[in-house]
C-alpha cells in the first residue's frame, strides 16, 4: 500500500506536475533525502522507500508517496533511482524484485567492477541500466551554484531519456557506455582529492608548533593549490603524446635534488615524512631510470602494474 502526505499538497502537486516524469527512489539516507527534496520541489511525482520507514515521514509531509516495500516502489514507476550505502545493500534491497522494463539508475558508490557487474545483472533481469557517481555532498544537491554534479555511464539512451529529471538534483556529466566509467571517474577525482588533503595535512603539520596562524596560512595554501592545478593539463598532454619531456619547466633531476630539503625540514619540525616520503621515493626511482629531463609524469607509469 502506498501512503502519502497531505491531500492538499498532492492536489497542488498534480496541478503542477503534468507530464513530469514520475520517479521512484530507494534509499533515504543523507544523500537520498537531499535528492528526494529536489524532485519534490521541481514537481516530479516521487515514490520513496527506505529500510527504516521513519526516515520517509518528513518527505511524505512534503508530498512524497511512501511505499511499504522496495518491490512496491519499483513497480510504481519506470524510472527507479537507487541511492543506498554500498553495492551489498543494493543487492539485498533488489533481490527477488521484478525489474523488467525498469530504467534503473544506481547512484550508490561502487567500484567500476561492481558497476559493470550490476549493469549485467540488471540487463539479465530485463532492466536498462545507468550508473552514477555523485561529485557532491548533500548540501550541494539542488544548489546549482555549488557546482556539484553526477558522473553517469552505461546506457546513453537511458541517460538521454531521463536527462531532465536527472539534471534536477545536480549537474550531469555522461562519460560513456561502459557502466564502470562513472565510478572510475568518481574515484579518480576523489583519489586526487585525498592526495591534495595529504599535502595539506603535511603543510599544516610543518607550522603546527610555530607562531604561525593556520588561518593566515590557509589562503596562501589554497591559492597555491589553485595556481598549481593547471599542471594536470600538461600531464595529460604528455601522457597522450608519450613525450614526457614536452614543456618541462621543473625537471625531475632538480626536483629530486630538492627532496632532502623537504625531508630535513620535516625532521626539524618534528613532522613524520610518511605522507610525502612514498611520493619522493617514486620520483627517485623514476630518476634512476634515466628520466632526469622529464617532470613528474613518469611516476604514473611506476604506479601502473
Ligand atoms: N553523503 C555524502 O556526502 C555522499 C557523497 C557522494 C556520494 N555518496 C554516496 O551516496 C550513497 C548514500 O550515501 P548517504 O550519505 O545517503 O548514506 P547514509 O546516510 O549512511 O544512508 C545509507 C542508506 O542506505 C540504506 N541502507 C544501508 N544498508 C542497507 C541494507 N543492507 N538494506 C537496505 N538499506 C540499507 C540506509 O537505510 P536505513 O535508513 O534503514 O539505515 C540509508 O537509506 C553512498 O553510496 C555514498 O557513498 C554520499
Amino acid at each position: 500500500m502506498i501512503t502519502s502526505g497531505p491531500v492538499t499538497s498532492l492536489i497542488g502537486m498534480t496541478q503542477n506536475t503534468v507530464e513530469k516524469t514520475s520517479v521512484t527512489l530507494l534509499g533515504l539516507g543523507a544523500m537520498g533525502t537531499a535528492l528526494a527534496r529536489t524532485w519534490l520541489a521541481a514537481g516530479h511525482p516521487l515514490t520513496v522507500w527506505n529500510r527504516t520507514p521513519a526516515r520517509a515521514a518528513a518527505l511524505a509531509a512534503e508530498g512524497a508517496r511512501v511505499a511499504d516495500s522496495a518491490a512496491e516502489a519499483v513497480a510504481s514507476n519506470t524510472l527507479v533511482v537507487v541511492c543506498l550505502l554500498d553495492d551489498t545493500s543494493v543487492d539485498e534491497v533488489l533481490a527477488g524484485i521484478d525489474l523488467s522494463g525498469r530504467d534503473l539508475v544506481n547512484l550508490t558508490t561502487s567500484t567500476p567492477a561492481q558497476a559493470r557487474a550490476r549493469a549485467e545483472w540488471a540487463h539479465e533481469r530485463g532492466a536498462r541500466y545507468l550508473d552514477g557517481g555523485i561529485m557532491a555532498v548533500p548540501p550541494m544537491i539542488g544548489v546549482p551554484e555549488a557546482g556539484g554534479y553526477v558522473f553517469y555511464s552505461g546506457s546513453r539512451e537511458l541517460f538521454e531519456r531521463h536527462r531532465e529529471p536527472l539534471a534536477i538534483p545536480a549537474g550531469t556529466t555522461y562519460v560513456g557506455e561502459d557502466a564502470g566509467f562513472a565510478a572510475l571517474h568518481d574515484l579518480a577525482l576523489l583519489s586526487a582529492m585525498y592526495g591534495m588533503f595529504a599535502g595539506v595535512a603535511h603543510a599544516f603539520a610543518l607550522i603546527r608548533k610555530e607562531d604561525i596562524d593556520p588561518v593566515v596560512l590557509a589562503p596562501l595554501l589554497a591559492d597555491w593549490l589553485v595556481a598549481m592545478a593547471p599542471t594536470v593539463h600538461q600531464t595529460a598532454e604528455q601522457l597522450r603524446s608519450g613525450d614526457y619531456t614536452k614543456g618541462v619547466v621543473s625537471n625531475l633531476a632538480m626536483q629530486v635534488a630538492g627532496t632532502p630539503t623537504f625531508l630535513s625540514t620535516a625532521e626539524q619540525q618534528g613532522v613524520s615524512p610518511e605522507l610525502l616520503g612514498p611520493y619522493f621515493e617514486l620520483m627517485r626511482r623514476r630518476l634512476a631510470q634515466g628520466s632526469g629531463e622529464e617532470d613528474l609524469t613518469g611516476v604514473i607509469d611506476l604506479l601502473v602494474h
